[in-house]
Parts: C-alpha cells; sequence; structure tokens
C-alpha cells in the first residue's frame, strides 16, 4: 500500500494540468497550438519591459500605480468593478475559491478549457458536464435544467476553447436569471476576437462574473496579466482572496504600455479575423473537411486520419493541438495567425488532405 499523503486525498489522488509547453520554439515552429498572437508584440511594450529593469525599482514590491483604472476605462466600466490577476487562471481559480465549497455543484458545460476542472477538482466539487455539440453549440437547455439548490457555479467559456462557440448575451442573461444565487462566470478569454461581451449588463446582474486577459491577443501570455469584471461588491470580496503582489511589476510596466496604443495590437485581430479566418474556413469546405463554428482564433478541425495530418504539419515546421472530441474522435485545434501564416498552413493541408 502506498504512503499516506500529508496533504488532502482528493488532491494527491488528482493529476496535474500539464499542457505541452516543450519544445515549442518559435525560431524553429509556427506556433499555432496555443491560440496565442503568432507575430511579436510591437515595439513600445519590449521597450517598456527593459525600462522597466534599467528603472532600478526590481528589489521593490510592485506597485501597481493605475493599470486597473487604465483597464477600465478600456472595458467602458468603473474601476471599482475591475480586480487585475495573475493571468486569467488566476481569476478563475480565486472566483471558484471565493464561491464554492467540497460538495457544492458547479456546471462546466463541456468539452472546455482545462482549469476549470482543474479549480472545480481541488476543491472538491461536483461537476455537473452537459456537452457542446457541433449542431446545437452550447447546452443551454442541459444547463437551465441542471441548476438546483446546490448549483454554487456555472462557467460560460465564451467563446469556448477549444470549439470557438459563442453563447449570445441574452442566453447569457437567460443563465444568471435561472440561477440567481450561483456565481455566472463568464470567461472572456477571447473577447478582442468575438467582440460580444456581458460587461454592460454586470449593474443589472450581480451575479455576473467576467474574466479576461493579455495572454491571447494582445501577444503577453509570459508575463501572466488577467482580470476580472463584476459588481464592486464582488471585487471586494475577491480582493480578499487575492493576494497583494500577485500580479508581478513586468505585465503592469508591458499592459500599461499595450493599452497607450490599442489599435497596434488589435490591427493583428482584424487581419485574424477578416483574412485568415475565412481562408481557412473557405479551403476547409473545399476539401470537406469539418470544423466547429467559431468566434476565436482557432479552428476545431476534424480532417480525416487528423494523427498523420498533425504529423504532416510538425515535418513542415507548424504545431497544431491534437484534441479529441466528446465521441473520442481525435480533432486538430488551428490557431488562426496572420495572413501570410494561413497561407503556409493552406498549402501544407493541400498536399496533406
Ligand atoms: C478559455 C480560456 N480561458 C483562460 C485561459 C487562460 O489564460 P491566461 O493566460 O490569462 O491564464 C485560456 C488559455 O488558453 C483559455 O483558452
Amino acid at each position: 500500500m502506498g504512503q499516506v499523503s500529508i496533504f488532502k486525498q482528493h488532491i494527491a489522488a488528482m493529476t496535474a494540468y500539464a499542457p505541452p509547453l516543450e519544445g515549442r520554439d518559435p525560431g524553429t515552429y509556427t506556433l499555432l497550438d496555443f491560440n496565442e498572437r503568432t507575430i511579436p508584440v510591437a515595439e513600445p511594450i519590449r521597450q517598456a519591459l527593459i525600462d522597466f529593469i534599467n528603472s532600478g525599482r526590481l528589489q521593490m514590491y510592485p506597485c501597481y500605480g493605475d493599470i486597473t483604472q487604465n483597464i477600465a476605462d478600456y472595458c467602458g466600466v468603473p474601476e471599482e468593478q475591475v480586480m487585475i490577476t495573475n493571468g486569467s487562471d488566476q481569476g478563475i481559480d480565486v472566483v471558484i475559491r471565493a464561491a464554492c465549497r467540497e460538495g457544492d455543484e458547479i456546471i462546466i458545460p463541456g468539452p472546455s478549457f482545462a482549469m476549470y476542472g482543474q479549480c472545480a477538482r481541488v476543491e472538491n466539487l461536483n461537476i455537473i458536464e452537459p456537452q457542446y455539440t457541433l449542431e446545437g453549440g452550447f447546452p443551454l437547455n442541459e444547463v437551465l435544467s441542471s441548476v438546483n439548490a446546490k448549483t454554487r457555479l456555472i462557467v460560460i467559456s465564451n467563446p469556448n476553447n477549444p470549439s470557438g462557440t459563442l453563447l449570445p448575451p441574452e442566453d447569457v442573461v437567460r443563465i444568471a436569471k435561472a440561477a440567481p444565487g450561483a456565481v455566472i462566470l463568464v470567461d472572456e478569454c477571447y473577447f478582442e476576437y468575438s467582440k460580444v461581451t456581458v460587461a454592460d449588463r454586470l449593474a443589472e446582474f450581480p451575479n455576473l462574473v467576467i474574466t479576461r486577459t493579455f495572454s491571447k491577443t494582445w501577444g503577453l501570455p509570459s508575463v501572466r496579466l488577467g482580470y476580472v469584471l463584476s459588481a464592486e461588491e464582488n471585487i471586494q470580496a475577491l480582493l480578499n482572496v487575492r493576494g497583494p503582489y500577485d500580479v508581478n511589476q513586468f505585465a503592469v510596466a508591458a499592459v500599461q504600455a499595450a493599452l497607450v496604443q490599442p489599435d497596434v495590437t488589435l490591427s493583428y485581430v482584424d487581419e485574424v479575423i477578416q483574412q485568415s479566418k475565412p481562408l481557412l474556413e473557405s479551403f476547409l469546405k473545399e476539401r470537406g473537411v469539418t470544423f466547429w463554428p467559431s468566434a476565436a482564433n482557432y479552428l476545431w478541425t476534424f480532417p480525416a486520419e487528423a494523427e498523420r495530418v498533425n504529423q504532416a504539419l510538425i515535418d513542415a515546421s507548424i504545431l497544431v493541438r491534437p484534441k479529441a472530441d466528446a465521441q473520442g474522435q481525435l480533432g486538430l485545434r488551428i490557431t488562426l495567425g496572420t495572413r501570410e501564416q494561413t497561407e503556409r498552413l493552406i498549402e501544407v493541408l493541400s498536399g496533406v488532405l
């Protein structure tokens, strides 16, 4: 018999969330595997980081200045409705920890981003997992009928990762109304791509909590800055859980610089959504490859012999993310990059499909 863990039994029995990060050399590969921005950040952002290193403040604890106000301005909400976090992963973790206790029910429509389930398992919650479908999208009726007195939190990954499915704000609101005592965690990680938000409904629905990030569109996953948007009293409660220095100063320096000129960053969004996405979609349609309708910068595709296609892409120095659906069929989640990168991707796929 194995030694009894010094930690909680359910935690010792878990497996870590370990995405395949090693060997992702941007000098060797075109990285279409993590839904990242596929080109470097603008020069002023790089310079802001260098300036911070040279500012003689590395030995000091972080000082956040007006970053929260600047993010609030960008989002069009009052500063009191914003809390910065160490990536949106921390936002998800803090919200789940603040809302749920062991044995509570959490509804996480699946398949979805791994962190929700990971944080729920750490808290030993009962996970209810209605399934997204290619035909029906978000399992709205199942979510609504799963709500009961034990439901403490409902996750709406909007758009969902890996499927790209978008739930319209009116349906988010239906869920918020149906479960007034539960937290409705709306993960708007890919907001700049979908341009759909419920940030304008926070005052109306005190159970809405939004998480967002500078990791994806803004191209800054390495420095880790996310934020939570919610009613002021919720932000006050969440600040009791988040540590005072959880966000590092590099993240703040980089994001301050990025927010000075959002257009530089966001013009990349236009290229991805207006050029790359239709290009790849029409190629896939032409070749009869099934893919999920997506509101984000990635497409979950199901080519025949996905394994072989994946290997051919690796051989051509393109990384994508293999992800099986609920039936166990292997798909490839492909991040959309620049038009040029998409043309090259299509060229390689043309030779394999
Ligand atoms: C839906 C979703 N939410 C949150 C995250 C985490 O982002 P962050 O880097 O801000 O922790 C990801 C990253 O893949 C994601 O896909």
